[in-house]
């Protein structure tokens, strides 16, 4: 089975078995079978976070588990959305309910299911911030169970399911907690600016998932005409002194200070700085408009984006004494 269509960098390799999942149930019963237990497993939501360099000698698992139902308690909500749903179909839902919490992550690739495997991210709100509970499948012991926020060791574009339970289980629906009560966030610069530009003074949340996804579609490639899976790489964080040091050789140096004298920094801005922003080589290279999202163009292999990716981090190193750390999966 090809997986072209199942990862969102349109690497065109082949599964031996590919089975798509409907239902929990369903699930359960794949899973009783002997033969899926002895065989290498790749779980699969939206296929946004994976680059593929080789065939997968084994089972794919789509999950499919469908369904948003929601829940109101006084101001507060709590949504369960299957992990197969459509990360921005489960947000522009919550927005058309009035349910705050997600506007912020308007227009992030994905399924429900991954959005809290990396702890999605974006302009000033992590899904840790509005996660209450998910279910999951656990492979080896066929068992169901529910994994509370403080379970999830959640940290910036990391949590348990990445680390310690990788491969181990699978989430079935997740449940956010979010409110009827805006807590408006226009922490991020380029958010105030967009709203200011529009003369919107008092933004409610359509506002703000509307001027995120423009800024969006202005700044990240589409996926589905150009192969590409978002942040390549994740922001390094480095000691302050580190970056003292850093900032006296290139006083322009962007960066966030964060709490515990660390400092994170855009590594989009240090790859720009190496010369790499808009660069195509083949048929891979990094976005014109941001050069920490690699691209296929093409008919790029996975093997060529990784390339790629190793070059980048070479130069970044040289340049700045930084290794690069991959945010996308490698298989
Ligand atoms: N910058 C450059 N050159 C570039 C790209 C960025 O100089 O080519 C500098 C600019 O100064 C810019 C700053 O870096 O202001 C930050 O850039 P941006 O706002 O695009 O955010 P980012 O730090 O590059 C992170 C997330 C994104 C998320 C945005 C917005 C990571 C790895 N990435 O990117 O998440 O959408 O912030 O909050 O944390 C993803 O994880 O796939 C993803 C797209």
């Amino acid at each position: 089975v090809s997986l072209k269509e199942f990862n969102t960098f349109g690497v065109d390799v082949k599964a031996r078995w590919f089975v798509v999942v409907n239902s929990e149930d369903e699930l359960k019963q794949l899973f009783s079978e002997d033969k899926w237990m002895q065989v290498p497993r790749l779980i699969l939501g939206g296929g946004s976070n994976i680059l593929f360099t080789q065939d997968f000698d084994g089972l794919v698992v789509k999950i499919n588990i469908r369904g948003i139902e929601s829940e109101v308690n006084g101001t507060e909500v709590f949504v369960k959305a299957g992990a197969g749903e459509v990360w921005n179909t489960f947000v522009l839902f919550c927005v058309a309910h009035g349910f705050a919490g997600v506007e912020n992550l308007s227009l992030i690739p994905g399924s429900v299911g991954a959005s809290p495997v990396q702890n999605i991210g974006a302009y000033g709100v992590e899904v840790k911030d509005v996660f209450y509970s998910c279910r999951a499948f656990n492979i080896e012991s066929g068992q169901f169970s529910v994994f509370y926020k403080e379970d999830c060791n959640f940290a910036y574009r990391d949590s348990i399911f990445k680390k310690e339970l990788k491969g181990k289980v699978i989430i079935t629906e997740v449940c956010f907690k979010l409110s009827t009560q805006a807590h408006i966030n226009t922490s991020y610069g380029a958010i105030s600016q967009e709203l200011q530009r529009r003369g919107i003074e008092q933004p409610g949340i359509s506002d703000i998932s509307k001027v995120v996804s423009e800024i969006r579609v202005n700044k990240l490639p589409d996926p589905s005409t150009i192969g590409n899976a978002g942040s390549f790489f994740k922001n390094p964080v480095v000691g302050v002194d580190e970056f003292r040091q850093l900032q006296s050789s290139f006083p322009d140096i962007v960066h966030y200070c964060l709490p515990n004298s660390t400092v994170k920094l855009a590594a989009g801005w240090l790859i720009e700085k190496c010369g790499w922003k808009g660069r195509k080589i083949n048929n891979s290279g990094t976005w014109k408009n941001q050069a920490l999202v690699l691209v296929n163009f093409g008919n790029a292999t996975g093997s060529e984006v990784y390339q790629l990716s190793e070059a980048i981090i070479e130069d970044v190193k040289q340049q700045f004494g930084i290794t690069l750390e991959r945010e996308v999966n490698i298989l």
